[in-house]
């Protein structure tokens, strides 16, 4: 009988039986939320985003926190349940489990999350020692993305290790761009990143979108002068600006998403705009 199971489901199969976990019945697509300068609002984005689609699109989301500040989990502290069972660390090194069995749930329905701990800094450290070092993500995440429909990755604000693993595990790419020309010259960056990624590990990301977020509409002529620099990425930039909204840090302060905290605000009615077009972007490739 063994001999008319194709090899390839065999090691699936076996895989399967080395982590103990059981395969879900969906396919995520996985978005990496990713910008080399600090403080654009990558986790703002990540979190919201991930609350949007759950809440408004009816999605099982995942958001993983690939940055050693624990901003996600900070982020939604007032929504998280449950107690974290092992470390994204020790996972990430230990290769034989799987994301899924850190995955908290919260009072949103349809979003768990994945917290990062304190070592995940020094972690990287280890991670760029191992053989096939940018894969261990995405090794990790094989049995969650069966159980989700959409995985998120906040990204730490630079592009080590840490953030390299998240674009592997990634089939799509969220640039966050505050209005500065600080952060235009990151999105270059992460351009050229990928492309060596597609060139040199045979690995291809779509970009979803270059997000302007922390959009000052009093700052007309910053932001003549950064729209003007971001022209040359004119096809990637997406319709939706993030403005301004101290209702977004209110949010994060009280531990929840800003559609929770205040659905009126100018920030929440934006990430939920953001959330419609996410929707519409990946059916489209689809
Ligand atoms: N549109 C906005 N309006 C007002 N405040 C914002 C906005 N977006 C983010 N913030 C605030 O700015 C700070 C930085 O945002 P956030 O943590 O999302 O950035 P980040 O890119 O994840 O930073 P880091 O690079 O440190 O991970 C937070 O206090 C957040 O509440
Ligand atoms: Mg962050």
């Amino acid at each position: 009988m063994s001999g008319l199971i194709p090899t390839g489901i065999r090691r699936i199969l076996a895989k399967d039986q080395r982590s103990g976990l059981e395969r879900g019945h969906r396919r995520a697509e996985v978005i990496a939320v990713c910008a080399q300068k600090g403080g654009v609002g990558k986790t703002t984005t990540a979190v919201n985003l991930a609350a949007g689609l759950a809440t408004n699109h009816g999605k099982k989301v995942l958001l993983i926190d690939m940055d050693g500040q624990g901003h996600c989990a900070a982020a939604l502290h007032a929504e998280l349940q449950g107690v974290v069972g092992d470390s994204l660390t020790g996972v990430l090194l230990g290769k034989r489990r799987d994301v899924l069995e850190l995955a908290l749930p919260t009072k949103i329905p349809g979003l768990s999350v994945v917290p990062s701990d304190k070592m995940l800094g020094a972690t990287e450290g280890v991670m760029a020692g191992r053989i096939g070092k940018e894969f261990l993500l995405k090794g990790a995440m094989k049995i969650a993305r069966t159980h989700f429909d959409v995985v998120i990755i906040d990204c730490p604000p630079n592009l080590g290790t840490l953030t390299t693993n998240a674009l592997l595990a990634a089939d799509w790419l969220l640039v966050p761009c505050d209005m500065s020309t600080l952060s235009v010259e990151g999105v270059d960056d992460i351009f050229h990143t990928i492309e060596t990624i597609e060139d040199a590990l045979d690995h291809h990301i779509h970009v979803l979108g270059i997000l302007r977020t922390r959009y000052d509409g009093r700052n007309q002529k910053v932001n003549e002068a950064v729209e003007a620099t971001l022209e040359r990425f004119a096809r990637h930039v997406l319709p939706q600006r993030i403005p301004i909204n101290t209702t977004l840090a209110q949010a994060q302060l009280a531990g929840t998403s800003v559609g929770r905290f205040d659905p009126r605000s100018s920030g929440a009615v934006a990430y939920n705009d953001l959330a419609d077009e996410v929707v519409t972007r990946i059916a489209d490739r689809a």
